[in-house]
């Protein structure tokens, strides 16, 4: 099929493949709650094996959505990203008609995403929260740690200390596992004590 093409003033929405800037995309979910620790080699066979939707300023990608679908029966909706200096202007929207208007996606039995604060956004294009969530199972392997929290670790010289950090991960607060953060010597341990 050939690629889907929207424009709108300087901007254009497309699906073709060849187009995406990687860089651009993988900087996008760098700075995304749900996507922290995924990495280059991930996202790209992510993007291989979806439907995604480049947002164009001119030649630069500003935005991103990706669909995992069998273009019959089912889409799953994620990735959806606005370059932070282009929101609030109306792309976001105009990026979610333009996928639940692409003709592959058309006469789906379901659609599902995954969104910590966004509702108000997906609401808009028909999206309701779960009718029946007591029916849905999932497997969730959570990535590896992501970042730590230092700072009283650092005020405690002497401590080896043991900290839990907590990331939004995938629209959840998931609590990762411990880690050791600091090493220092004891004062009374210092050299000449
Ligand atoms: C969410 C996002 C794609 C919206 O893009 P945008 O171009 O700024 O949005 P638009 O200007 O088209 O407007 C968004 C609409 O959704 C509403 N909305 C609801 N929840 C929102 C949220 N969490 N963030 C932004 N808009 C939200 C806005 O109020 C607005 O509706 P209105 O015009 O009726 O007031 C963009 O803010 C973004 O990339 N955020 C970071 C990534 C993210 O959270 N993605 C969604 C993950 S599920």
């Amino acid at each position: 099929m050939p690629a889907y093409e929207l424009q709108r003033g300087g901007f254009t929405i497309s699906t073709q493949k060849a187009r995406l800037q990687s860089e651009a995309i993988a900087a996008f979910l760098s700075r995304a709650y749900w996507a922290q620790g995924r990495t280059r080699e991930v996202i790209e066979r992510s993007i291989e094996h979806s439907l995604c939707f480049g947002l164009y300023a001119g030649d630069r990608q500003i935005g991103f959505a990706r669909v995992v679908t069998d273009c019959a029966t089912f889409a799953y909706l994620c990735d959806v990203f606005i370059d932070e200096s282009y929101r609030g202007q109306g792309l976001g929207k105009w990026l979610m008609s333009a996928v639940m208007d692409h003709p592959d996606l058309q006469g789906l039995r379901r659609w599902t995403l995954a969104t910590r604060d966004a509702h108000g956004l997906y609401m808009q294009f028909g999206w309701a929260e779960l009718r029946d969530p007591e029916k849905w199972m999932e497997i969730y392997n959570p990535p590896p740690r992501v970042g730590v929290r230092s700072r009283d670790a650092l005020r405690t010289p002497g401590v080896m200390t043991v900290q839990e950090s907590c990331f939004g991960v995938e629209g959840q607060n998931v609590r990762l596992a411990s880690q050791i953060m600091c090493r220092r010597p004891l004062p009374e341990l210092r050299a000449g004590t």
